[in-house]
């Protein structure tokens, strides 16, 4: 068995967890999810969910990757808690299934960045989507996504994955930062941040059993947590890094690039009239968003470099679910990596054609792993962090830490009490929402 592979360096580590965590929930759902419950008022709570409740959790996955150097099933186990690794498992599974949908959008995206260079959705785009997200090209475009996935993930972490993100995040930052820039200058732009960011407190009050768990899911979506990237990925790294410095960067970083897309997607939708969609249904936000690039000056460019964006950010998130389950396979079997990569990432492309055929399924996922799946998955770590492991994991915060001792004890009973507290509420409400 060859021996475990380390990333090369502490940035090539950062770029790939800022490459799993800035995705098509940052760019595609965020925007929409934010314009269609309050604006501002959804990012405060959306905001608050991923400093107070996020960063400090994308630590308890830090400190159990890198104390264990295993995937998400073996950790547990190597802490000397084996009967933990059921949570692992609900990652590996968690990831494949998760992939297995995402992949497909992945697979609209690559339609859209043809329809962009070709104008195939400037005259009809509800029918340019309808064409391209079910049926045979959509099965073809997962198929295609699946591929590029699987061929990085069968590179390696350093030569596929690092190497990959290391081109991949800079990109998206530049691409994104341009359009922001670029569309500023259209008729609709003000009309659109103001649309985008001004409260409206009347939302929050009336729904804040809605809200919340959607924040709180989305904020957990967002940051790649509860499906053991996060406890992947830090298993490769080295001692000397600082966990709380690492991940206040991949926090922030993510939670600009998030916003950025906002500041895209507005003043688009603005620029012509009557485009805002009501809700952020799976599909409104490519066919409202095709139908402006169709109208506005410079469209058909802008369209082309935001499906990009969207692209590669799909595509550098993709990756690392895809190292979850492949991660476990190798560690647990000694398997070479490409076959394992190979054969895993074909039974996702598989798994993913049913949602490929109807995309009424994404709907049913998104309300059960937003709701009810990832805040469960992150309390599980949480408890297990907190008050299991809490021993050598509040030690493993420490080592290479610049954050201090009073850091890492603060830290420890805010995963201990504040978020389980809150994560419970969070279920409660959830629950709530999908039952009326
Ligand atoms: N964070 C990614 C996004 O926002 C999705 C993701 C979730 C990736 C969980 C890996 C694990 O699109
Ligand atoms: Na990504």
């Amino acid at each position: 068995m060859s021996e475990r592979e380390t990333w090369t360096s502490r940035v090539g580590f950062i770029l790939a967890a800022v490459g799993s965590a800035v995705g098509l929930g940052n760019i595609w759902s965020f925007p929409f999810q934010t314009a269609s419950n309050g604006g501002a008022a959804f990012l405060v709570v959306y905001l608050l969910a991923v400093f107070l409740i996020g960063f400090p959790a994308m630590l308890g996955e830090f400190v159990i990757g890198r104390r264990s150097e295993q995937n998400a099933v073996e950790a547990f186990r190597s802490l000397g808690f084996g009967e933990w690794s059921v949570a692992g498992g609900l990652g590996v599974v968690g990831s494949f299934v998760t992939l297995a949908f995402y992949s497909v959008v992945g697979g609209w995206v690559l339609s859209y960045i043809v329809g962009s260079v070709t104008g195939a959705y400037l005259g009809d785009p509800g029918a340019y989507f309808g064409a391209v997200s079910a049926g045979p090209i959509a099965v073809a475009t997962h198929a295609v996504f699946m591929a590029l996935t699987i061929g990085i993930v069968a590179l390696g972490v350093t030569d596929g994955i690092e190497r990959a993100t290391k081109v991949m995040v800079p990109a998206i930052f530049v691409l994104i930062g341009g359009l922001a820039v670029w569309v500023s200058t259209l008729d609709g732009a003000s009309d659109g941040y103001s649309y985008y960011l001004s409260p409206d407190v009347s939302v929050i009050a009336g729904d804040l059993a809605g809200i919340v768990p959607s924040a709180v899911g989305q904020a957990f979506f967002t940051l790649s947590l509860g499906f053991g990237v996060m406890i992947a990925y830090s298993s490769y790294l080295g001692r000397d890094d600082s966990l709380p410095a690492d991940g206040s960067a991949i926090v922030v970083v993510n939670t600009l690039v998030a916003l950025l897309a906002g500041f895209v997607v507005f003043p688009v939708l603005f620029a012509i009239e009557g485009a805002v969609p009501e809700s952020g249904g799976a599909g409104t936000a490519f066919t409202a968003l095709a139908s402006a690039f169709s109208q506005i000056p410079g469209g058909q460019a802008i369209g082309l470099g935001f499906f990009v964006v969207l692209l590669l950010a799909a595509l550098s998130s993709s990756i690392s679910l895809l190292e979850v389950p492949t991660s476990f396979v190798v560690d647990r079997t000694g398997y070479d990596r490409t076959p394992t990569a190979v054969g895993l990432g074909v039974l996702v492309a598989i798994a993913g054609v049913p949602t490929a055929l109807d995309t009424g399924i994404l709907g049913w996922y998104n309300d059960v792993v937003f709701n009810l799946l990832l805040p469960l998955a992150v309390l599980v770590i949480a408890v297990f962090v907190g008050w299991v492991a809490d021993d050598q994991l509040a030690e493993e915060l420490d080592l290479g830490s610049s954050f201090g001792d009073d850091f890492s004890t603060v830290w420890l009973w805010w995963i201990r009490i504040v978020i389980p507290v809150a994560i419970g509420g969070t279920l409660l409400l959830g629950i709530q929402s999908l039952l009326v």
